[in-house]
């Protein structure tokens, strides 16, 4: 993991009628990332967009698709995201699938695999994984909607899950997604985030590039 920090914008709060001039708005402002939030309805209670629409937007940017699947069973689904275009595939713990298998389907197809946590999961439920993985993702909002207040007790989850890491010895990067904005994002970072995920705060600000460069500073 690098002291860089990484801006994943979460399309959730784009204007999906605008799709292709949102993302490249938010990449030309400096995000390396884009946050794409997938949900199924069942794993999550709502429903978002699916594989198509990252087929589409694919032909707008080359910037990293971070695909972040709330969904029950994600490793049915894995060929069709590596096909429309994911570059770092992220699924849930608490899904139907096994965690072995689904990171490997990822891996084997040369694809970035991420564990996320829910808030109520304790974090080493991830430590046997995380030679096998890119990233974790904690989450800091009950995953299925945006705009909802920064979890701060889940700021210890990210401070165990790096000390674990480093005790591993290991090149593991840790993103927080929900509520992140320019006050929680520097918690996030002392705590050991190093990708952050930020939908509201990126998309509503008026002057997206500031809103980069606060959450990168
Ligand atoms: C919530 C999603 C988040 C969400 C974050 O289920 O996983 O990515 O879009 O939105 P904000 O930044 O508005 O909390
Ligand atoms: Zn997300």
């Amino acid at each position: 993991m690098s002291g860089k920090i990484i801006i994943s914008p979460s399309i959730l709060a784009a204007d999906y009628g605008k799709l292709a001039e949102e993302i490249t708005k938010v990449v030309d402002a400096g995000a390396e990332y884009i946050h794409i939030d997938v949900m199924d309805g069942h794993f999550v209670p709502n429903i978002s967009i699916g594989v198509p629409v990252v087929a589409s937007i694919r032909k707008v940017t080359s910037a990293v698709f971070d695909c972040h699947l709330m969904i029950s069973n994600p490793i049915d689904y894995i060929d069709a995201f590596v096909k429309a275009g994911a570059d770092l595939i992220s699924f849930h713990v608490e899904s139907n699938s096994d965690i072995n298998e689904t990171i490997k389907k990822i891996t084997s197809a040369n694809k970035k695999a991420a564990l996320v946590v829910k808030p109520n999961t304790p974090i080493n439920v991830v430590f046997p994984y995380l030679k096998d993985v890119s990233m974790v993702l904690i989450m800091t909002v009950e995953p299925g909607f945006g705009g909802q207040s920064f979890m701060n007790d889940m700021l210890p989850k990210v401070t165990e899950l790096k000390q674990e890491i480093e005790r591993q010895g290991l090149d593991v990067d840790i993103q927080v997604d929900g509520g992140v904005d320019s006050e929680t994002a520097s918690l996030c970072k002392k705590a050991g985030a190093n990708v952050l995920v930020a939908g509201s705060y990126i998309f509503k600000s008026e002057d997206v590039k500031k809103a980069i460069e606060i959450l990168k500073a």
